[in-house]
């Protein structure tokens, strides 16, 4: 099993969200939640952009040691140099420069020419590693670039000293057949490439993030770019715990990741309470309902046999038990499961005659709690002596 980078970016592309700012000491909070978590890498800010931005990753450096600490910046001299100030407490540095490679960026972003835009990104790698041995290249707009052109910048940057080179599909605008082939291609055709880890950076403008992630991993790259909850830029980025249950679910990928994946669900609750974010429901993985079991033959095959309709054990990620959720659509198995929850054994006529009630009042009332069906027992209690 090969290993597989865990870059987080929860703090910088996740941050970057309306409504999503967190103060320096909140920043650390997280910082602390994802060092426990296992991350490999915590990209802590952006520092050019801002004092508070540049703080937090000062502090950040100071309050973590084992993750790698990484500060974005664009292919710009000043702005690796404030990177590389704030940056000056992490035990372990790196920092992140790239520049956009797309025709979009290159015509109409940076109003240049491909072939300046190679000398600027081979420029800013020159300048980042004056700084810290460990320098990742972004290119940026990857996805919607021309890979014949990619592979000219990417090995440019690998000879300039990139130690990791991140294929970002900024847009979200890859499908994973297509991401797949790019990173084949880099693979195929980047003469030096054995000396650098290839990224996945990932946005999920389509809904396509995890699946172009895992599609990078399966042809060669082996740091991936995620945030917890897949908060991120318009439609969020690639999300860190779909990522690492895919891979652990799917032991055809032969690659492992350092995740303490029963620490998931705390840390998710952590980052969406700090940032003011709520998880949608249905959320894979650290969704309320990713474990529940609503549908009457849903229910009944869980109850048969947990793995009928459950891929993972919930406690993998941190989940105590999954939930047999009572509605208009629950069969007996999850009525009789319940009753039995608070002590009362029936079945048979007993059983048929509860779920009848039953189904009236799920029919007006949308979830159905233990007080709801202490209430329907009643009569039945103090006739059968339950
Ligand atoms: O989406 C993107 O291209 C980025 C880069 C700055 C790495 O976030
Ligand atoms: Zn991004």
């Amino acid at each position: 099993m090969e290993k597989l980078w865990i870059f987080d970016t929860t703090l910088r592309d996740g941050e970057q969200v309306p409504g999503c700012q967190l103060n320096t000491r909140e920043k650390i909070v997280v910082a602390q939640a994802l060092e426990s978590l296992g991350v490999d890498v915590i990209e802590a800010g952006f520092p050019i952009s801002s004092p508070g931005d540049f703080n937090s990753v000062v502090e950040i450096s100071k309050a973590v040691s084992n993750p790698i600490i990484c500060a974005l910046s664009r292919a710009v001299e000043k702005d690796i140099e404030v990177a590389a100030d704030a940056l000056k407490y992490a035990k372990k540095a790196r920092i992140h420069t790239g520049i956009g490679v797309s025709p979009y960026h290159i015509h109409h972003k940076l109003r240049s020419t491909p072939e300046a835009v190679i000398e600027r990104a081979v420029q800013a790698v020159k300048f980042a590693k004056r700084y810290v041995e460990d320098v990742e290249f972004y290119a940026e707009d990857a996805g919607r670039s021309e890979n014949e052109y990619l592979a000219r910048i990417v090995e440019a940057a690998i000879k300039a000293g990139a130690t990791v080179v991140n294929i970002p599909d900024t847009t979200g605008y890859c499908l994973p057949e297509q991401y797949a082939d790019k990173i084949r291609f880099l693979k195929e055709n980047v003469r030096n490439i054995d000396q650098a880890i290839i990224a996945t950076h990932c946005h999920n403008d389509l809904g396509m993030a995890t699946a172009n992630t895992i599609a990078g991993v399966q042809h060669g790259a082996r740091q991936v770019e995620v945030t917890m909850n897949g908060i991120g830029e318009r439609a969020g980025n690639t999300s860190l715990e779909e990522v690492v249950m895919a891979i652990k679910c799917h032991q055809s990928i032969p690659v492992q990741t350092s995740i303490q994946t029963p620490k998931i669900y705390e840390t998710s609750r952590l980052v969406s309470k700090l940032m003011n974010m709520p998880v949608q429901p249905n959320k894979a993985i650290v969704g309320r309902n990713a474990f529940a079991h609503s549908s009457g033959i849903h229910q009944d095959g869980v109850l048969k046999h947990r793995e009928n309709y459950e891929i993972m054990d919930p406690q993998e990620v941190g989940v105590e038990e999954s939930s047999i959720v009572l509605t208009a659509r629950s069969g007996r198995a999850a009525l009789k499961h319940h009753l039995e929850l608070l002590g009362f054994i029936c079945e048979g006529e007993k059983l048929e005659k509860i779920y009848q009630d039953f189904l009236q009042l799920a029919d007006v009332k949308r979830d159905i709690g233990r007080k709801d069906l202490y209430q329907l027992l009643g009569e039945y209690v103090d006739e059968s002596g339950f």
